[in-house]
This record gives C-alpha cells, sequence and structure tokens, in this order.
C-alpha cells in the first residue's frame, strides 16, 4: 500500500472509494470537479490517495485556505477534512489511519494549528460526520486519530404537499404588521443597500457569500432552480431574511435584539408557502440546533440525520 498526492487519472478510482464508503453522500463527477478540483484552496498535496493492488482504496481531503474568505483572511492556523473514506473491502487494515497519519502531518509541517471536520466554507458537503449512517467512523476518529467531538448539528427534511400556513400564524402576521409595523415581502432591489451590510454585520462574511450567491442568480436572470429571498422590515429597517433555492431551505436569521416576536416564524411558513406553491413539494437544509429544531418540527419539518462536528489540535 501506498500513500501519494491525488494525480488527475485518479478521479475514477476515488469517487468508487467515495460511493462505496460514502454511501450517504455520494456525489457525481460534476460535483467532483466543479467543489474538489475547482475550489481555490485545493491542492493535491492535501488529497492523499492510498493505492494498493493497482487501483485508489482510500483517500483523506483536507482543506487549508490559500485565498482569504472575505474578511476572514486566510485562516493561517485552520484546516479542515470534508470526505475521507477507505474501501469497504480494505477497510480495518490501517489504511485509514495510515492516510489521516500523512494528512495530519502534512497540514501541521504548513504550520496549521487545528483541523475540523467538516464545515469548511464555501465547499463543505454536509457538516460533519452522519453518526447513524457510518456507526464506525467516530470510534475511529476519536480512538484511532485523536479527534473531539464538539457539538451536533441535525439535518431536517418537510414535505410541501399540501402545505398550509396555520391560522395562528396568519394571525400573528397580522397582528406583527398592525402593531409593530412589520413586513415580509419578497427581496427586491431597493432593499439591497440595506440588506447587504445587514447581513455581514449580524451574520458574517459566510452569510453574506451564500446570500449574494442567490442573489446574483436571482437578479442576474439566471433561471435554473427557483429561489425565494423574503426580507423582513419593521418600521423601515432590514429586521431578518430568508433564503430558499431549489429544496434547499434556508439559511434565514433575525437580528439579535428582534427575537421571539415570531419573525422568524412567519418567514418560515411564508418560504415554505411559496415554495409549495411553485410546486417544489420538499423543504431540507442540513445544520441546525435543537432549539431551532423544535421550530422547525412546528412547520412540519422531520429529523433526517445528525452530525457530529470534530475537531483536532495538531
Ligand atoms: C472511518 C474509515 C475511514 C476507517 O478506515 P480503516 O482503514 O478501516 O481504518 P483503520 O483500519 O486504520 O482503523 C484504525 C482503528 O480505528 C478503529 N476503527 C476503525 N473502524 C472502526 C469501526 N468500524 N468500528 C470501531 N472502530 C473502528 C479501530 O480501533 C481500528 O484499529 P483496529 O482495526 O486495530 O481495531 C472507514 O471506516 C470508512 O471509510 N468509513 C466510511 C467513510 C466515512 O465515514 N466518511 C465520513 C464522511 S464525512
Amino acid at each position: 500500500m501506498q500513500i501519494r498526492p491525488y494525480q488527475g487519472a485518479d478521479e475514477a478510482g476515488l469517487l468508487d472509494v467515495w460511493h462505496a464508503a460514502m454511501t450517504h453522500d455520494r456525489i457525481s463527477a460534476e460535483i467532483f470537479r466543479t467543489q474538489v478540483l475547482l475550489d481555490p484552496n485545493f491542492h493535491p498535496e492535501r488529497l492523499p490517495v492510498a493505492v494498493a493492488d493497482g487501483r485508489v482504496v482510500g483517500f483523506v481531503l483536507a482543506l487549508a485556505r490559500q485565498v482569504p474568505l472575505f474578511l476572514q483572511g486566510l485562516e493561517p492556523e485552520r484546516a479542515w477534512i470534508t470526505a475521507f473514506g477507505v474501501h469497504p473491502d480494505y477497510q480495518r487494515r490501517g489504511i485509514g489511519r495510515a492516510l489521516f497519519g500523512h494528512a495530519l502531518d502534512r497540514l501541521a509541517g504548513e504550520g496549521r494549528k487545528e483541523v475540523a471536520i467538516s464545515p469548511y466554507v464555501p465547499n463543505y458537503f454536509v457538516p460533519g460526520v452522519d453518526v447513524n449512517a457510518y456507526p464506525g467512523t467516530l470510534p475511529f476518529l476519536k480512538g484511532a486519530v485523536g479527534f473531539e467531538e464538539l457539538y451536533r448539528a441535525i439535518s431536517m427534511g418537510a414535505d410541501l404537499t399540501g402545505f398550509q400556513i396555520p391560522p395562528d400564524i396568519l394571525a400573528l402576521e397580522r397582528r406583527r404588521e398592525q402593531e409593530d409595523g412589520v413586513t415580509i415581502r419578497p427581496v427586491t432591489s431597493a432593499d439591497l443597500p440595506d440588506l447587504m451590510p445587514f447581513l455581514v454585520e449580524h451574520f458574517g462574511w459566510d452569510w453574506f457569500r451564500h446570500a449574494q450567491e442567490y442573489l446574483l442568480q436571482y437578479f442576474g436572470g439566471g433561471g435554473g432552480s427557483p429561489i425565494c429571498f423574503l426580507v423582513a422590515r419593521q418600521r423601515g429597517a432590514v429586521v431578518g431574511f430568508c433564503q430558499q433555492r431549489g429544496e434547499r431551505f434556508g439559511p434565514f436569521g433575525v437580528r439579535p435584539d428582534c427575537r421571539n416576536l415570531g419573525i422568524g416564524r412567519l418567514l418560515l411558513f411564508r418560504c415554505l408557502s411559496i415554495m409549495s406553491a411553485r410546486h417544489v413539494f420538499y423543504a431540507y437544509f442540513l445544520w441546525t440546533g435543537e432549539d431551532a429544531a423544535r421550530l422547525y418540527a412546528l412547520a412540519g419539518f422531520k429529523r433526517r440525520r445528525e452530525f457530529a462536528i470534530l475537531r483536532k489540535t495538531l
């Protein structure tokens, strides 16, 4: 068994391993090319592959910033692992341990101080390790490689067939509008001068980038999957937003000092109702905590997957 950097001819072999080992996170060759090979932070040295019997049998995909993420900069001490796997026929032979050893040595040699699985922006696939889909992976990461679990993220999904906004939510919407001057409307170009600084100030550059991606398509006439982007204002000031494209819902957020007024709930129900009217009959998201999960459950979301987010200090 040999470990070496990824080479162009490895694509089919690596994807075979990816599909066999990461059964719940399969990707197409197009996604591999656009989100891995064309990621500006990709470097083949940070994608070691294990080769045995003349074929790729394992890999670890690690990333570290080569270009800054807006004002978050280069984050020179940080690195992320977004995918890894050993082909089931070759598991429990020490290949995973050797691959991680190789990848982590490389990152330490670059001066990285910590590595996380796997909240890397922009191109993460899932928040972390699916604890139900890959029951052996946490024991491996914690026991053999020395990662610690930080927290869990919950992915949920909802069937939107026949979705209706319940009467109490409609009543809340009227009350907030009449008593507190809260409006929720699809975004227009007139929102942009307030909205974009609002996103940066209250939610950071990653959410700005995510919103910008949808809005570039929305205002650029890009077509493709339908987008709903709602802006909540209270007496003229932006207090919240909600975005959706295709079946993927979110993120959505409310200004910290305006929370607990039900604005998030109104954004959520309004957006789901627009999705259902556009014949988008399923909504899902990858990442929430237990508190928000209760709110989503009110709108019919059910748990799909649970991810462990892990970190190791180098
Ligand atoms: C996790 C994974 C990479 C481990 O690869 P591997 O080559 O089998 O791992 P190793 O042989 O190096 O295992 C080293 C040690 O880790 C632990 N370990 C590995 N797999 C384990 C399992 N299924 N259950 C419990 N412990 C395990 C053991 O202590 C093992 O040592 P041992 O075999 O002497 O007992 C592999 O199981 C895999 O591909 N899993 C699915 C992919 C995945 O979860 N990807 C994450 C998506 S984000």
